[in-house]
């Protein structure tokens, strides 16, 4: 199989990694990909979403089989796109349509999907511009925190929860009279807070079988103790401590299923990875969000933990076989440990030379990279986030230290890191 991963981050270095192992993968490409993909696949210089091009070095390169790893190119159609055409019909993408990737490209759309098929989710109503008034009014009714969702893709910013009524209707007039989140955060999901603990759960689907990939916690806020502003993700752990059997089997019951179940009664066609953010409260799951693809980091540490061939895990996902997968996961318990550039999530320089990834004499650590491209000779920083390094470990806090121990081996100019990465599960 001739394979082609699109993007260019830890997510896509961690996918190729492992697709790389496996014998079924003939030629392996990454678009755009980064320094770190480009030891174990070759780059090709094409956007996410530029299809037609994307189209064009498909059919040249023979690609059997395309995975996405970001939304943008799902939400935009890339699905859609190749399977409609008859030319690229035969190629495999990895991913849901369009209409279904609307579960992450639209909270207004997810939300009324878990509205109809019952599954526990925040309550909430939808405004914009023809109800206006009538969302101020319960916008100012509302319980404190009030969560304030732009509907549309807002790379990771347009989530904001508000913990006073000044603050609240200040930023539901901004984001629907001023278009701070564009056009797509004019319409705008009120949703209650929940209190609980978060979680990431991840769903093969080929729309009508499923599997479940091992579950992850991932990281979000700049510093220790979670603290600070929200980034892309500061690091991940798998599995997950407080996800005993019976808290995994209500998910399943309550979620999962019905998920399934909605996508097929709804028509919607689905052959890819759902990510769905999970928030326990008391003892019971309900639905944050959901995600039309892997997530990033958490990818970092769930994929190493698959022992099965991932390219089998494609084709059965093409192919609607889901239901003849079985998934092997490593027993150890995984954790990333994501460096940052100084300055992160807010400014920061780019062009850092990094010394240090050479040191590979751990058999329990492996080094992916984001934000990093070839210089000359050097590999340098191209992002915010650079390094996502995995440790395996007969529990977290093994593995979060030895990744630590790994990074304090590893140098660029202003490196950051977080070493309590799993804090509430160490031993
Ligand atoms: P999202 O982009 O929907 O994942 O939201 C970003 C983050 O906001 C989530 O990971 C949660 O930490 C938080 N969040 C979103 N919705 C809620 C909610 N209803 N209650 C509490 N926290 C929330
Ligand atoms: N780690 C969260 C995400 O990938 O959206």
């Amino acid at each position: 199989m001739n394979i082609l991963i699109i993007g260019n981050g830890g997510r896509e270095h961690a996918l190729a990694w492992k697709i790389n192992q496996s014998d079924l993968c003939k030629q392996l490409y990454v678009a755009p990909g980064n320094a770190g993909t480009a030891a174990c696949a070759q780059n090709i210089d094409i956007k996410a979403t530029d299809f037609d091009a994307l189209a064009k070095f498909c059919l040249s390169n023979k690609i059997d089989i395309i995975l996405v790893g970001p939304e943008e190119p799902l939400v935009k159609g890339i699905y859609d796109f190749f399977t409609t055409n008859p030319e690229t019909a035969h190629i495999y993408v990895i991913g849901p349509s369009q209409e279904a990737a609307q579960l992450e490209g639209s909270k207004a759309f997810a939300k009324a999907f878990m509205d109809r098929n019952k599954i526990p989710t925040a309550a909430y109503r939808e405004f914009d511009n023809t109800n206006y008034e009538e969302g101020v009014e319960y916008v100012r009714n509302h319980a404190l925190p009030i969560v304030l969702k732009a509907d549309g893709l807002a790379a990771g910013k347009g989530v904001l929860i508000c913990h006073n009524h000044i603050e609240a209707l200040a930023e539901f007039e901004l984001m629907i009279q001023q278009s701070k989140f564009g056009d797509a955060g004019r319409r705008v999901v009120v949703e209650e807070f929940l209190h609980g603990i978060e979680m990431s759960v991840f769903v093969v689907t080929d729309g009508i079988n499923y599997v479940l990939l091992p579950d992850a916690k991932d990281y979000k806020r700049i510093g220790v103790g979670d603290t600070g502003l929200n980034t892309g993700g500061m690091g991940a752990v798998s599995p997950v401590p407080f996800a005993d059997a019976a808290f995994k089997d209500k998910i399943i019951q309550r979620i999962v299923e019905p998920t399934i179940a909605g996508l097929k009664n709804e028509k919607l066609e689905y052959k890819g990875f759902i990510f769905i953010g999970i928030i326990k409260v008391d003892d019971d799951p309900y639905v944050i969000e959901y995600n039309c693809r892997l997530g990033d980091p958490e990818t970092e540490v769930v994929v190493p933990r698959i022992e099965s061939d991932f390219v089998e895990i494609l084709t059965a996902i093409a192919e609607k076989r889901v239901n003849e997968l079985n998934i092997a996961i490593s027993k150890d318990a995984a954790a990333t440990v994501v460096a940052v550039s100084g300055g992160y999530p807010n400014q920061y320089e780019v062009g850092k030379v990094i010394s240090g990834l050479e040191v590979t004499s751990f058999k329990d650590t492996v080094i992916f990279q984001s934000g990093t491209k070839i210089s000359g000779n050097d590999i340098v920083t191209n992002g915010g986030r650079v390094l996502a390094v995995t440790s395996f470990g007969d529990n977290i806090s093994e593995a979060v230290e030895q990744s630590v121990y790994m990074l304090e081996q590893i140098y660029f100019d202003e490196i950051y890191f977080r070493e309590d990465i799993g804090y509430e599960f160490k031993k």
